[in-house]
């Protein structure tokens, strides 16, 4: 059986980190050669020389019903190997109501590079969707303690019945996920949107209030270097991945998601006149491209517009007044934050 398990992982508040760790532990008990890489700014792949017969894991948080941006094109510049085992563990958004605990939904987040390792000649060896506590503060507060234990001991049990079979030569493949599969596929129309604008339009609705002392921790932990401290203050550039690490690690909780900013910027969209725009080009475009042109216009006015308010109102912030009102009216101003359990700033 294995000798080695190698993980690449990615993870925004710690719970793709923790179950790779839970992972490693459970391997390493086996006698099992075990490396975690993390992939924060990667650049080059460079795979290490394996120990023996290899399992090799991709762990990644699942971001808009789709794997985040940063781990899909790891994967698709990944090497090929004919014959090489893989697994993939994408976190979601795990919720508790009560005695009773709500799954997230995978989406594409595991059949899209489970099709990119099975076209690299890799063996698909396990697909496993984990539920840990959702991070995604910028919908809702993050979940008071006692939630977090029970999800995150309920996983623990998911993980150690995972690795009893993946690394007794067996395929693991929760039975959900192919109930779940029509609606995940129903889902690529949205994860394709999350794509195209969701991702660009939540990089953007980041602010830092007068809390902020530039202390630089959020910008030198992004891991995909996506702030810049500009005379003193974050600034979040649209290769953010939304992932809330910085938000959760901010010494001093100066991090807001701005839901006023967020209205601002979709009122500003919808007042602009797109229609006269499209109507000028679609004169000198061939019916049949009409659609695909729209869109990709539509698209292109969109970024430059959530790029221009978003920068506006970076420069307004400077104002005290204007600063707290924008804090004010970000729900983040009030809800409790989250880290994965045990996971502080110097993990990343
Ligand atoms: C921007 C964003 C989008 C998300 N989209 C989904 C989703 O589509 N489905 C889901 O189940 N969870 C979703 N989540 C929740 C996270 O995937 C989940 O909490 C995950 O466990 C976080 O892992 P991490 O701490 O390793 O980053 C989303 C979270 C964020 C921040
Ligand atoms: S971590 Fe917080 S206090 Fe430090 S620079 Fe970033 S926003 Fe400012
Ligand atoms: S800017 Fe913040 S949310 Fe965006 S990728 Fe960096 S740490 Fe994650």
């Amino acid at each position: 059986m294995y000798k080695d398990l190698l993980i690449y992982y990615f993870s925004g508040t710690g719970n793709a980190l923790t179950a790779s760790r839970w992972i490693e532990e459970y391997a390493q008990k086996k006698g099992l050669k075990t490396s975690l890489v993390s992939i924060d700014r990667w650049e080059k792949i460079v795979v290490p020389a394996a120990a023996g017969k290899r399992l090799i894991g991709f762990c990644f948080p699942t971001h808009g019903f789709n794997l985040p941006w940063i781990m899909l094109t790891f994967i698709v510049r990944f090497p090929k190997m004919k014959g090489g085992d893989v697994f993939l563990l994408n976190t979601r958004a795990g919720l508790k109501f009560s005695q009773w605990f709500v799954p997230g939904i995978s989406g594409l987040a595991q059949i899209l590079p489970a099709l990119i390792l099975l076209i690299k000649g890799f063996r698909i060896r396990g697909m496993f969707p984990l539920d840990m506590p959702s991070n995604w503060i910028a919908l809702h507060p993050g979940l008071n303690p006692p939630t977090v234990a029970d999800i995150s001991a309920r996983c623990r049990g998911r993980v150690n019945d995972f690795c009893g079979k993946i690394f007794n030569g067996r395929m693991y493949f929760r039975p959900n996920v192919f109930i779940m599969l029509p609606l995940d596929i129903a889902l690529a129309p949205i994860a394709f949107m999350y794509f195209m604008y969701g991702r660009f339009f939540f990089a953007k609705i980041f602010i830092a209030s007068t809390d902020c002392d530039a202390c630089n921790l959020c910008a030198a932990k992004c891991p995909t270097a996506s702030i810049e401290i500009i005379n003193k203050r974050p600034f979040w550039r649209f290769t953010c991945e939304s992932c809330m690490r910085c938000i959760n690690i901010c010494p001093r909780q100066a991090i807001q998601v701005s839901h006023s900013l967020a209205v601002f910027i979709i009122v500003s969209s919808s007042f602009l006149p797109t229609a006269l725009v499209l109507e000028y080009f679609n004169s000198f475009i061939p019916a049949i491209l009409i659609r695909p042109v729209d869109f990709l216009i539509k698209w292109g006015i969109s970024l430059s517009l959530f790029f221009l308010v978003s920068g506006l109102v970076f420069r307004l912030l400077k104002i005290g007044l204007i600063n707290k009102f924008f804090t004010a009216t970000s729900l983040t101003r009030y809800w409790r934050r989250y880290l994965a359990k045990g996971i502080k700033a110097k993990d990343y």
